[in-house]
């Protein structure tokens, strides 16, 4: 499938502080959903909208994605050797080969703004899409899928949204929203407000794609909220001169980043997945809740 979205940016520096202690000397992105870690969802979300060049953003765990994504000469060797052929193909599938892998180096957890700048010179002059893996969406056709084919209709900035409970505004970017041709064009964008003050609450949550333009803001905007560089904040300054859309994606999403919402991604995916789904079904019947 070709796509005008080629590149894809993964910002997996983040301290996973909500995670600790299993976060200590391991990515959060590593967490496996069922028998996946949450980046591999991300990765094969990206690929199957026709991405083709992944960039990482890593921090001090960089180890573990990177073998993740790389060739594993001797387990393959010994799986073949056992006549293991589905799960030698699970682990040489992890990316085709037409994909390429960068890894960016976040020297410190300034903020997600500053980690999607650190992927500026693998980008370069052209739109993008960036994927929080702990925002896993489970969806018939892939969200980021969805947003890159409104961004080949629209030729504009397209984020991820959905509503959350107004309780919850403080823990998202928050976007107000007009409408433009039929769509969702965004007015004003503010991170992490107070419910009281949300402009609505409608929240962005973990896809983006983004034009050139934005790294422009980000090379110049002040740390913001909590004290790190945000890209909500460079997305309020690109809102000044370009069009950006918000998307209610078709899925359902799952805050990994927090234990209720990786509980519950582990919980429904394991009743999907082929080989656990009864099993887990009865379980969780026994029960009785
Ligand atoms: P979070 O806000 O979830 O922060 O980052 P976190 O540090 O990962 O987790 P907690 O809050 O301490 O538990 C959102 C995304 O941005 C990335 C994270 O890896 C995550 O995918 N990120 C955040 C970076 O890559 N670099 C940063 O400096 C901050």
């Amino acid at each position: 499938m070709s796509s005008l979205i080629k590149k894809a940016v993964f910002p997996v520096a983040g301290m996973g502080s909500r995670f600790l202690p299993a976060t200590k000397a391991n990515p959060k992105e590593m967490l496996p959903i069922v028998d996946k870690p949450l980046i591999q969802y991300a990765v094969e979300e990206a690929v199957e909208a026709g991405c083709t060049e992944l960039v990482f953003i890593t921090g001090r765990h960089k180890r573990s994605i990177e073998d993740h994504f790389d060739k594993a000469y001797e387990l393959e060797n010994e799986l073949a050797i056992r006549n293991k052929e589905k799960l030698l193909s699970c682990v040489q599938n992890v990316v085709p080969s037409n994909v390429s892998c960068i890894y960016i180096r976040q020297s410190e957890a300034l903020g997600l703004g500053h980690a999607v700048l650190c992927a500026k010179p693998a980008i370069g002059n052209e739109p993008f899409a960036v994927i929080l893996a702990d925002d896993l969406i489970d969806a018939p056709k892939g969200a980021l899928r969805q947003m890159i084919e409104v961004y080949e209709q629209t030729g504009v900035s397209v984020l991820g949204v959905e509503e959350v409970e107004k309780s919850q505004t403080g823990s998202y970017g928050i976007v107000a929203t007009g409408e433009l041709d039929g769509r969702q064009r965004i007015e004003n964008i503010v991170e992490k407000p107070h419910p009281d003050v949300a402009p609505s609450n409608l929240a962005v949550v973990g896809r983006y794609i983004l034009t050139p333009r934005i790294f422009e803001f980000l090379s110049t905007i002040r740390r913001g909220a909590g004290g790190e560089i945000q890209l909500t904040d460079a997305i309020a300054r690109l809102l000044q001169y370009e069009t950006v859309i918000a998307y209610p994606f078709d899925g359902k999403r799952y805050d990994c980043g927090s234990k209720i919402g990786y509980l519950q991604a582990t919980v429904d995916l394991g009743l999907k997945h082929p080989e656990t789904g009864d099993a887990l079904r009865e379980y969780l019947r026994s029960l009785a809740l």
